[in-house]
């Protein structure tokens, strides 16, 4: 009913197409850079700033939501889109990604993960259920399933018991969801760098037959060959008539080879954690705007970009703004690099029409 993904162009050379993912709150051009929101806010920016940044899908946290405010409140409110006072698209993840990555004195057994709540101590359990009921309140128009990421130095034997319980939970996630209609829920491709056990997983999703496919468990500390070798091996094997999404992906080099490879939505935190710590991406590269260089340089940290920032400040008042710790310096940097991210996917996605990808982005793909 609510969604649906046509595919517009593909590149004759790679895996890589222009694809349209239709969804509740609307049409999300893929492929596409989706801005982070954890807490119901992409850090320092409005969402009239993040339209104006071309931003069509952003993410938001069950974990982190329901921790504060609560799902109950965001229910209360209308849901996430009326609560944040975002008219388009939401995805949210599950919570198991977070719970792994942040919480101390996890527990983790076949029904969920019980943790030590980092506001006030308590122990919070989150199960599959649990966080598909969450994600239900919250309405985003993309929900993820609950799973489990092992960090990267994980055995071959414990990854493919968490991969096997991952599925098992999917199935128990697809039993709980109430919201099909209004809320896609999306798989997750476990296996860490074991091509067999990403082959395994990615064979018993596909056979659910779910409105779209995530791929998980990569950048959690692994070499970057592995992430290529490991997406490059996983997208194929994902239904071409899904949207698929490479999880916690956003950097240059690894968003054009996942594209190359059939890879549609990514999200990082890197533009506004960077921008956060002074940090702007410019062409392909990271300058720390606090250098003494930039002092007295009365240029735009980027005169091809129309955002804001580069529209109406130099680099040398943004280098004083950083150097005075004051906030406005961050929003102004998280702004551009939040638009020069989605740029940069805009630009990919103009090369795949005219059939162009592989000339433009040669410089960033690593076999072809
Ligand atoms: N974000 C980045 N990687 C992952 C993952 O493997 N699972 C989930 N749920 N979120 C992620
Ligand atoms: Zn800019």
């Amino acid at each position: 009913m609510g969604f649906s993904f046509e595919c517009q162009a593909s590149c004759s050379h790679t895996q890589a197409r222009v694809g349209l993912f239709h969804t509740p709150h609307g049409v999300v051009e893929t492929p596409r850079f989706m801005p982070v929101g954890t807490l119901a806010t992409v850090k320092g920016i409005t969402p009239r700033q993040l339209k104006d940044a071309q931003a069509q899908m952003i993410l938001a946290n069950t974990y982190h939501l329901h921790l504060q405010p609560g799902e109950k409140i965001i229910e209360q409110a209308g849901g996430l889109h009326r609560f944040m006072a975002w008219k388009r698209p939401i995805l949210t993840d599950s919570g198991g990604f977070q719970v792994f990555s942040l919480s101390q004195l996890r527990k983790i057994t076949e029904t969920g993960v019980v943790f030590r709540s980092p506001r006030d101590g308590s122990m919070i359990e989150l199960t599959p259920e649990k966080s598909i009921q969450i994600q239900n309140a919250l309405g985003a128009d993309v929900i993820m399933a609950f799973d489990e990421c092992p960090p990267a130095d994980a055995s071959k034997s414990e990854l493919e018991a968490s991969t096997d319980r991952t599925y098992r939970w999917l199935e128990r996630c697809i039993q709980a969801h109430q919201r099909p209609q209004e809320q896609a829920l999306f798989g997750i491709v476990q296996g860490g760098i074991h091509l067999d056990l990403r082959a395994k997983s990615a064979r018993k999703l596909v056979a659910l037959d779910l409105p779209g496919y995530a791929i998980g468990g990569v950048s959690v500390g692994e070499a970057p060959e592995l992430i290529n070798a490991t997406v490059k091996y996983t997208t194929p094997l994902l239904p071409k008539e899904k949207p698929r999404y490479l999880m916690g992906v956003g950097t240059y080099r690894e968003m054009v080879n996942a594209i190359a490879s059939g890879v549609d939505l990514f999200d990082c935190v890197i533009p506004t954690r960077f921008g956060r710590h002074g940090t702007a991406l410019v062409n392909g590269t990271r300058i720390n705007i606090k250098n003494a260089q930039y002092r007295e340089d009365f240029t735009p940290l980027d005169p091809t970009c129309p955002c804001y920032t580069c529209q109406n400040f130099s680099r040398a008042y943004l280098n004083h703004l950083v150097r005075s710790r004051e906030m406005l310096g961050y929003i102004l940097l998280s702004l551009h690099n939040i638009t020069e991210l989605i740029r940069f996917t805009q630009r990919i996605r103009d090369a795949i029409k005219s059939d162009r990808f592989v000339a433009e982005f040669s410089y960033w793909l690593n076999d072809y």
